[in-house]
């Protein structure tokens, strides 16, 4: 069960895989089996949150290979949902989340979404200062914050999010908010990084994935990988979850970044994060 997926640095001294597994609608029952068959194809990050209920299935997986694998191996973010902002909300929030994943701790505990209208992810943020203190989580970071949240974090908050994980890809590739990351020392991770599939149809995708012997996920998935962004693909099927992985033995020249580049229209599949509350 080796896996040769590199590891970024993240800057509190940790290291986060560069592509993981994601499990946003991954149907429960099915978790454990799909967590286990990304496991055994290599994939040692396993991304989940209290929403997708799901967080059973993914700690069942876990366990399964720390029967014969390393902890230290192993990569499992989970985020804290909407309705349990704030300090003693979020503290209790993670302890339910850990026992349903029945792990002593966690790799990477996330804010899933800013939710400005409640006010209250600098409160959220401190019990996961607090966390981080304690041992039982070992990084720190949020999801879906625009600038302005994030800059309200780094003038309050003792603390800077290792990590903002983001809709990212082809149709909206978030430039200015990926150089702020930079600035700040902040990884970008994208999620539904495919676009939840509907970028893979594309045409200029399509000529390039052709020409190179290669998927559309893989193109995309690789124009991450040589931006230094972080991925997390969702996949239902071993052939799927075994391709988007496979990655690493090709490189995009520079005139198929820049098609790729030249791709974006600020387009949404998911929320806008000002306005989830
Ligand atoms: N922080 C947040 O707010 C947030 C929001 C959304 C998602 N996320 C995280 O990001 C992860 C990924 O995002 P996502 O699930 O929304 O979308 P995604 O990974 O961009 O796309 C998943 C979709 O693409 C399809 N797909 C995957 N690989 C494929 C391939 N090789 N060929 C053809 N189709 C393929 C999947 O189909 P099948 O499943 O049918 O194979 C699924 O419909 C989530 O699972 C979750 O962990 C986080």
């Amino acid at each position: 069960m080796d896996s040769s997926v590199p590891r970024a640095p993240l800057a509190d001294g940790h290291s986060i895989d560069m592509i993981g597994y994601g499990v946003y609608k991954v149907p429960a029952e099915d978790t454990e089996e799909l967590c286990s068959t990304a496991l055994e194809e290599g994939y040692r990050l396993l991304d989940t949150a209290a929403l997708y209920g799901n967080e059973a299935g993914v700690g069942a997986a876990a366990r399964t290979y720390l029967e014969t694998g390393e902890r230290e191996d192993l990569f499992i973010t989970s985020k804290v949902w909407n309705d349990d902002h704030g300090y003693d909300a979020t503290l209790r929030a993670f302890d339910a989340s850990l026992r349903l994943l029945g792990l002593e701790y966690l790799d990477l505990y996330l804010i899933h979404w800013p939710c400005p209208s409640r006010d209250l992810y600098v409160e959220s943020w401190r019990a996961l200062e607090r966390l981080r203190a304690d041992g039982r989580v070992r990084s720190i970071g949020v999801s879906n914050f625009q600038q302005d949240h994030l800059e309200r974090l780094l003038a309050e908050a003792g603390v800077v999010p290792v990590l903002n994980q983001i809709e990212l890809h082809p149709y909206l590739q978030q430039r200015a908010l990926r150089s702020f990351h930079e600035q700040h020392g902040i990884a970008t991770q994208a999620w539904s990084p495919l676009g939840r599939g509907k970028v893979l149809a594309d045409p200029v995708i399509a000529r390039i994935a052709a020409d190179l012997g290669r998927t559309p996920a893989q193109v995309i998935l690789r124009w991450h990988l040589q931006h230094g962004i972080l991925t997390i693909p969702k996949a239902s099927s071993r052939e799927r979850i075994s391709s988007n992985l496979d990655i690493f033995g090709f490189r995009l020249d520079e005139d198929q970044i820049d098609a790729l580049e030249a791709l974006e229209r600020d387009q949404r599949f998911g929320s806008h994060p000002d306005r989830v509350g």
